[in-house]
């Protein structure tokens, strides 16, 4: 008995049950399940296959290199220049997927090492007595070292030493525009690679590349894969206007998208467009300020002398984006048989 028992519980493991299938000659079912079979292959191809291209994998991770050149002279009236060319109005010189470009800017000539009246525009720097001035003691936002003496003549500030006279604080006039600035160009170059594809390109053509780049202007529709961009209509792009932006400066994002179909296309192209960045937040024009610097030079006399200048511009700043697709088995096979098995749900 006992060693038939055991048998028996065995048993379970031999079995197989079937489906039982009812034919029915039902319209009204028939027609339904009909429909839900069309439905969902309509799914599968219209939507799966076709609108989210489900035989496809998707690569977004997106490396990128950027290497920007800007080009063109302008006329200027400086103490110690009239010509500006790109290693004068460029910065940093070196072109990364950061540039800014000067387009206006204060001068304050002829500064000498010595003892003058600070800034009264100068926080906390007032004084109505020469012991309120700490000897040595560096003013505060200023911009240079106390002597220790208060000049009453000037509203009562205390006297620096440092390079004198002080900057000159003002509006940026629109007098001193670069206005040449509006026909300088930019060329960027971007390598891309999409790792998990294994697939790199740049922006520039492969064929006949010198030539093109020799003839070739950025225009969305007759030349929208030219690398080589007018800076005024980057800034047009943009939907301002270039005086404006000139005179107080500005931020633009550049933005460079990559959508490839490695299928369709072997050569996927990129996609440029322009935002001004920052334009819906009021900042105070000392923000938009680009940066300051000096040249130095020797005076006949000897004396270590300097121009300062405050350099107003445009900042662009150059993002890439983008993704890649392509055929693959493996998420194809995973969509049919999801489809199938909804088919078969419906079935039920
Ligand atoms: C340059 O500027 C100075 C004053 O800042 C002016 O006197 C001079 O006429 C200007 N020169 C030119 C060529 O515009
Ligand atoms: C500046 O002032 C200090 C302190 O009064 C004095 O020692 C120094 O000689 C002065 N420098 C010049 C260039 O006048
Ligand atoms: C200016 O000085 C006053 C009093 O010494 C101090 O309360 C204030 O915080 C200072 N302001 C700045 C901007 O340093
Ligand atoms: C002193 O202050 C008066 C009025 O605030 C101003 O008109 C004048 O220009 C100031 N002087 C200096 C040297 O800053
Ligand atoms: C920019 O270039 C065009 C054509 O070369 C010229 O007509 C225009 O005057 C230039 N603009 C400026 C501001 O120099
Ligand atoms: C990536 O592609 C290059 C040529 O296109 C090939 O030489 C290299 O072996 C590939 N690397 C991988 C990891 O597949
Ligand atoms: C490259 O230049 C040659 C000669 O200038 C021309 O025949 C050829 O069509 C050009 N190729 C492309 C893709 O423009
Ligand atoms: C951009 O340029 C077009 C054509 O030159 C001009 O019609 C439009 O007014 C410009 N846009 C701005 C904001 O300056």
């Amino acid at each position: 008995m006992a060693w038939q028992n055991k048998q028996n519980r065995l048993l379970f493991l031999f079995e197989y049950t079937t489906v039982k299938y009812v034919g029915t000659q039902n319209k009204k079912i028939g027609l339904l399940y009909r429909i839900f079979q069309l439905t969902i292959m309509g799914y599968l191809i219209g939507w799966v296959f076709l609108k989210n291209k489900g035989y496809q994998v998707k690569d977004d991770t997106l490396e990128s290199s950027v290497v920007t050149k800007a080009k063109g002279v302008a006329r200027v009236n400086t103490t110690d220049s009239n010509l500006w060319g790109p290693e004068d109005y460029v910065f940093p010189n070196q072109g990364e997927n950061f540039l800014s470009i000067a387009t206006n800017f204060i001068e304050t000539p002829n500064q000498k090492l010595g003892n003058c009246s600070e800034n009264p525009e100068v926080p906390n720097n007032t004084c109505s007595k020469d012991e309120e001035c700490t000897v040595g003691e560096a003013v505060r936002a200023g911009n240079g070292i106390k002597t220790g003496i208060c000049l009453e003549t000037h509203n009562g500030t205390c006297e620096i030493y440092g390079w004198c006279p002080t900057e000159i604080h003002r509006d940026p006039d629109p007098a001193t525009i670069v206005r040449e600035a509006e026909n300088f160009t930019l060329y960027i170059r971007n390598f891309i690679r999409f790792s998990q594809l294994n697939f790199s390109t740049s922006n520039v053509p492969k064929e006949n590349r010198s030539l093109y780049l020799k003839n070739c202007l950025y225009d969305e529709t007759v030349c929208p894969y030219c690398p080589i961009f007018r800076l005024g209509d980057i800034v047009n792009k943009t939907g301002n206007k270039f005086e404006e932006m000139a005179l107080k400066g500005g931020s633009i994002g550049v933005l460079i998208e990559w959508l490839c179909d490695l299928d369709v296309d072997s050569e996927c192209r990129p996609h440029y467009s322009f935002v001004r960045l920052g334009s819906d937040v009021p900042v105070p024009i000392a923000i938009n300020c680009l940066l300051r610097f000096a040249r130095y030079f020797t005076d006949v006399a000897g004396d270590r002398r300097r121009i300062f200048y405050k350099v107003f511009g445009i900042h662009l700043e150059i993002m890439v984006f983008g993704m890649a697709r392509k055929f693959c088995i493996i998420p194809t096979i995973v969509n049919i048989a999801s489809a199938l098995t909804l088919m078969a749900a419906v079935s039920m």
